[in-house]
């Protein structure tokens, strides 16, 4: 079976990739993009230069973000979360590349410096201009006291969770990071992503450009699946269960 076929290329792997998508986390209560009742299904994605131009904008944005406080704040880590973290304990994967922003990698056991996260982190808060990190417990109050997302308090640019959005540079040192990792490692494995968003969406070509065996598993099939030396369209908890642990 295709899990057997995984244990079987985790066991003769030396450097293990996990690279993570949305779908890791549903099982933990937080919606993907792209599935049925996905986000991107709800809400129009608001684009980097929308929210930088508009105090509509940044306000429709925050107000999306505090309606899903309880479910970020609820969220524990899944069977496949706690599946990658046993493999990072293990000495077998040096980090997870994610383009997930829940903090549930870290949640689970890896080091933040070694979540790799290509779209940021909606956890925290930061300043679009300056760099200087609010808690969102900040920003809430201050949204409740004037009925408007507020600006920095240092350079009076917007304050915006610690996510990338579209149109927004992404982040150099995780981008020369992810490249180094998957570059590097001898087995690449991309769960629980459509693979459709760039740059993102490189890294597993160039994993196994660069010579690595490469695993997707993904309940819906991906625009790599042909690439794949392995692809399990499974729900990923019930693939990755048997992993937690080892
Ligand atoms: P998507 O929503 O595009 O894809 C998630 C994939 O996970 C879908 O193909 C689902 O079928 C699959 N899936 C969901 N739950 C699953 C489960 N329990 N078992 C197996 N498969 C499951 O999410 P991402 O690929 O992560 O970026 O989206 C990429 C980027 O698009 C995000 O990082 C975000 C978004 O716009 C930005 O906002 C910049
Ligand atoms: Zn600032």
């Amino acid at each position: 079976s295709g899990v057997d076929r995984l244990g079987d290329l985790i066991a003769a792997a030396r450097t293990i990739v996990p690279f993570t998508g949305a779908g890791i986390s549903t099982e933990c209560g937080i919606p993907d993009f792209r599935s049925p009742g996905g986000l991107w299904t709800r809400n129009r994605p608001i684009p980097f230069d929308e929210f930088v131009a508009s105090q509509e904008a940044r306000d429709e944005a925050w107000r999306r973000r505090f309606a899903m406080e309880p479910t970020f704040a609820a969220a524990k880590p899944g069977r496949g979360h706690r599946a990658l973290a046993s493999l990072y304990r293990a000495g077998k994967a040096p980090a997870v590349i994610t383009q997930n922003i829940d903090n549930l990698h870290q949640a689970s056991g890896f080091a933040a410096d070694h979540v790799i996260e290509l779209h940021g982190n909606t956890t925290y808060a930061r300043c679009i201009g300056c760099g200087e990190t609010y808690q969102l417990d900040w920003v809430k109050q201050q949204f409740d006291a004037d009925g408007a997302a507020p600006d920095c308090t240092l350079c009076a640019e917007p304050v915006k969770t610690a996510t990338i959005s579209f149109g927004q540079a992404m982040p150099e040192d995780a981008m020369q990071r992810a490249t180094e990792l998957a570059q590097q490692c001898d087995l690449f494995i991309a769960i629980g992503s459509s693979l459709v968003v760039w740059p993102a969406a490189g890294f597993p070509v160039m994993a196994k450009n660069c010579g690595a065996r490469l695993v997707i598993i993904n309940r819906e099939p991906t625009e790599q699946d042909d690439i794949a030396d392995l692809v399990i369209h499974h729900d990923i908890g019930e693939t990755l269960g048997p992993f937690v642990g080892n």
